[in-house]
């Protein structure tokens, strides 16, 4: 699997996330984010009924996406692709699909925070239509003290993967 026609003779499927998910998950995220979540954000998430969804390429785990619905809009809360496999058409592949869900459950937009030094996240997020709406200032965690999130958002309308 090393460029996008080899990944694309690979079958897709988004899933919900389940616990038994959990340990492919972690390992994806831990190698994925500058600041994982731990494994008791992710329990906790799927405690509290987000929607969970997992991105496997030929029966494996190489992703996922956690959703949280407030009122009529989705909130993207995490989403990550295996690092060994980034760059390859999967990360948008994954947001289009939970889009589409988020859609199909009701939900009129889709909300996310993003750190502004997070240039890959930030040009995929554009590059599926979402447009900054405003900044939380401190928002994160970083090395040097904290960081801002830009705030983007766009409306959930039919989307083609
Ligand atoms: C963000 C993330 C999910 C993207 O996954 P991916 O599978 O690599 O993304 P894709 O290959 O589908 O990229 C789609 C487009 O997004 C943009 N993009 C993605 N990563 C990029 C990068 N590192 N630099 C610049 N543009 C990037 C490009 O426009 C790309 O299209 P192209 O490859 O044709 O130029 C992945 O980088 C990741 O897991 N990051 C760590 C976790 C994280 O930061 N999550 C977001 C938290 S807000």
């Amino acid at each position: 699997m090393t460029d996008r026609a080899a990944l694309a003779a690979e079958t897709r499927l988004l899933a919900p996330m389940g616990e038994a998910d959990l340990d492919a998950v972690l390992a994806i995220e831990t190698a994925a984010a500058a600041f994982p979540w731990l494994r008791g954000h992710f329990a906790d998430s799927l405690k509290a009924g987000y929607s969970g969804w997992v991105l496997r390429l030929g029966g494996e785990i190489v992703g996922f996406a956690m959703v949280m619905a407030a009122v009529d809009e989705a909130h993207l809360l995490n989403i990550a692709v295996a690092p060994a496999l980034h760059r390859r058409g999967l990360g948008r592949w994954l947001l289009i699909k939970v889009m589409d869900a988020a859609r199909q459950a009701g939900l009129f937009s889709m909300l996310l925070e993003v750190r502004p030094s997070n240039l890959g996240a930030v040009a995929l997020y554009q590059d599926l239509g979402f447009v900054e709406i405003g900044r939380r200032k401190g928002y994160y965690p970083a090395a040097d003290g904290r960081e801002d999130a830009i705030v983007m958002q766009r409306a959930l309308v039919e989307t083609q993967a």
